[in-house]
């Protein structure tokens, strides 16, 4: 009997948000592992921003009718060759179903910290914190007592920057939301010493207000009117770290508000941008400085875990919308 898989396909390109119509679960025949590969059954899956730009018709973006693909770890089931063994819990790409085909090149293999749990590959330890890492000690380079400023401050990135920020020796940390509830959450629990909801006002006034002194660095997932202001408020010597422009990703036609460029030049500012997948050689730093925070309990996890694969189209649209706090994974609760 041949054996399937459970699926996810886009099924259609979105204008604006995306709808859960853009996606169908579909029964995919899965090819029987060859000898050089192994079965894996997915146990957590990672939805990101990125998935949304990959939803456009993009070079590089999600085809249509096709097994989509993600961050995922799996613990392989079924092996036909002697570098992958059943049992042994893998990174890959194959996301976004319940089994997938990997072969050696296509995994990575996750070191086992004690007391350190299986998500925190996907969220602190994995791509999510590495681009925090990356972000504060590469591009802002940060120095000891400077104030920060970072947007879509609740979101896996954004609370893996405010917890490194302050093992760091970060000064004061302003961040931003879009609801209460998250703002109360970052000060009491992440670190955060002000953070404003983003829909309570002009962005500038707001930052003025949280921010009064100005700041050192501003650490950007959002981009738009956010961006402008944290022009506005950089001191001299001032950091812009580019890490994602969330604002736009499901408003495209928007126009961007604008600055002034004279502040680049008058007050030395630097802006920089960066993508994750070039940094891959800072992954074993993070995991030196990281882990030993987890295991002390000076660093805590922010997930949102989300139960089922069945919800795993829900789950992308509720972080698109702001719905999660921290990192959005998705668990399988029955393993074979
Ligand atoms: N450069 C890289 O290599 C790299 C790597 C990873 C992620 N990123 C980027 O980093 C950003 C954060 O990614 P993440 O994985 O940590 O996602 P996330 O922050 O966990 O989730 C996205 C968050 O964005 C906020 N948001 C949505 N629409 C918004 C809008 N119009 N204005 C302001 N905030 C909005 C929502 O939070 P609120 O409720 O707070 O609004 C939502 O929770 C994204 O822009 C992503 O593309 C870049």
């Amino acid at each position: 009997m041949q054996q399937t898989a459970l699926t996810v396909h886009q099924t259609a390109r979105p204008h604006g948000f995306p709808t859960a119509a853009d996606f169908a679960f579909v029964e995919s025949p899965l090819r029987v592992p060859e000898a050089g590969s192994a079965l894996v059954e997915n146990l957590y899956w990672s939805v990101d921003p990125y998935h949304r730009e990959m939803m456009d018709d993009l070079p590089g973006g999600f085809a249509l009718h096709a097994p989509l693909e993600g961050r995922a770890l799996g613990r392989v089931v079924a092996s036909r060759t002697p570098r992958l063994t059943e049992g042994e819990v893998v990174f890959h790409r194959k996301g976004w179903r319940t089994l997938a085909v990997v072969t050696p090149e296509e995994i990575r293999r996750l070191p086992r910290f004690d007391g350190v749990p299986l998500t925190a590959y996907l969220s602190v330890l994995g791509g999510t914190g590495l681009t925090a890492y990356v972000g504060l000690t590469r591009i802002a380079r940060l120095q000891e007592g400077e104030d920060l400023f970072v947007s879509a401050a609740a979101g896996g990135v954004g609370t893996a920057t405010g917890r490194f920020a302050r093992l760091l020796g970060a000064g004061r940390l302003v961040g931003s939301t879009g609801t209460k509830a998250k703002a109360d959450r970052l000060t009491r629990e992440v670190g955060y010493d002000a953070v404003f909801d983003h829909h309570e006002g002009p962005a500038v006034e707001l930052l003025a207000k949280a921010a009064p002194s100005g700041i050192d660095v501003f650490v950007d997932h959002v981009g738009g009117e956010q961006l402008a202001a944290a022009v506005g408020a950089l001191r001299d010597f001032g950091r812009i770290v580019r890490i994602g422009t969330i604002s736009q990703y499901n408003t495209p036609t928007r126009s961007v508000p604008r600055f002034d460029h004279a502040d680049i030049v008058e007050k030395s500012l630097r802006m920089e941008g960066f993508l994750v997948r070039n940094y891959l050689d800072v992954q074993d730093e993070l995991y030196e400085f990281a882990v030993p925070h987890l295991q002390s309990g000076r660093l805590a996890l922010d997930e949102t875990v989300v139960d089922g694969f069945e919800h795993i189209v829900d789950a992308f649209l509720g972080m698109l919308r702001g719905r999660n706090s921290g990192k959005t994974i998705v668990r399988n609760p029955a393993p074979s």
